[in-house]
């Protein structure tokens, strides 16, 4: 088969890979689309996958074209949606549901084969069968959304809450969309980019601003949520927390990013940060509510690219161009 392959940091490649062959618990997919997102370029760039040459591509839905003998449940011909983390199951974080700090934590598409390339081998356990009305085109959007998902998990909800959101791609949008149906009382977008905020207001946003400054809040806000991974928005996001409020740390920064924080006032304010890191238990959550339309798919994807613009569409997206990008392998 033909996939996309980073061949060592750096470099990327179509090439003529082997086909892959189910386990007894696996399917094998055919990708109807792949999304792109910032892990894919961590990959690019050294980090993350543990080992070269890889087949990136975590964000994937597709039909079912093979299945193992144990496999029960699912059919060649069926349209899935592919959850692409790999817990291990018995080390000391699975054992307590956290399977997302798996210290044997690996995925489909980071550690091992993904979905960039004809076909892709999955566990059975990972499925999220996609109703009829769900085009499978479209339910790549499934695995980022269940990432926001997570995110929500981890946050109070209160109805009456005002968010405030850093970063207008694909996933502050995503959050946005959330947060406007948790019965929040406003939902406010901070994002450098005009042409991004632009989508935050076609969405719906209570306002979308280029500094928070702009915005009227003297209590502050409720909930602060960094989708930008970027130190100044964190750093900005963090005192605009109002009291008894949580600062959700949803963006990967880099390595070296440190922000200050104030005791202080965190104790006196009763503040709380928090983090969410990829899927927990989310996935299936994410498919039907993708299913029951909480955001419209015409608009969170501005590209579909054929596996050959792979390399090309990586360069879009760490150009900060369009909103998601999806290959359609
Ligand atoms: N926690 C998770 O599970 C999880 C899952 C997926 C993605 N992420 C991370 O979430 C972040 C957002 O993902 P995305 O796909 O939307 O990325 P993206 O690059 O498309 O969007 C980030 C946005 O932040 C804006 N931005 C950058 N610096 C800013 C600043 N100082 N102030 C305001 N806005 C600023 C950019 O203009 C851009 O529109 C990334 O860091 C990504 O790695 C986390
Ligand atoms: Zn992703
Ligand atoms: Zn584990």
């Amino acid at each position: 088969m033909k996939a996309a392959v980073v061949v060592t940091p750096g470099t990327i490649a179509i090439e003529e890979v082997p086909d892959p062959v189910p386990g007894p618990a696996e399917v094998v997919v055919r990708p109807a689309a792949v999304g792109i997102c910032g892990t894919d370029l961590h990959i690019m760039d050294g980090e993350f996958a543990p080992a070269f040459p890889i087949v990136p591509g975590h964000e994937m839905a597709g039909e079912i074209v093979a299945v193992g003998s144990a496999v029960t449940g699912y059919a060649v011909g069926d349209q899935v949606a592919v959850d692409p983390s790999l817990y291990c199951g018995h080390c000391y974080y699975c054992k307590r549901a956290r399977g997302n700090q798996c210290e044997n934590w690996a995925a489909i598409g980071v550690t091992v084969s993904g979905g960039a390339a004809e076909f892709v081998a999955a566990p059975m356990a990972n499925l999220f069968k996609l109703p009829p009305t769900l085009a499978a085109r479209d339910a790549a959007l499934i695995e980022p959304l269940s990432c926001a998902v997570r995110g929500f998990d981890v946050l109070p909800r209160l109805l009456a809450s005002s968010y405030l959101i850093y970063g207008s791609g694909t996933m502050g949008l995503m959050m946005l969309e959330l947060a406007k149906r948790s019965g929040a009382e406003s939902v406010s977008v901070v994002d450098l980019n005009p042409e991004r905020l632009a989508t935050a207001s076609r969405l719906g946003c209570s306002a979308a601003v280029t500094s928070a400054d702009e915005l009227v809040a003297p209590r502050g806000f409720d909930v602060v949520i960094d989708c930008t991974g970027a130190e100044a928005a964190i750093r900005d996001g963090l005192g605009r927390v109002g009291r008894g409020g949580t600062f959700l740390q949803f963006g990967v920064a880099s390595y070296d990013a440190r922000v200050a924080i104030e005791p202080y006032e965190i104790y006196r304010r009763e503040i709380t940060i928090t983090g969410s890191m990829a899927v927990l238990h989310s996935f299936d959550r994410a498919g039907q509510m993708l299913a029951a339309g909480v955001l419209d798919p015409s608009i969170f994807v501005s590209h579909r690219l054929p596996l050959t613009s792979y390399a090309t569409a990586l360069d879009q997206f760490r150009r900060g161009e369009g909103r998601k990008i999806l290959i359609e392998p």
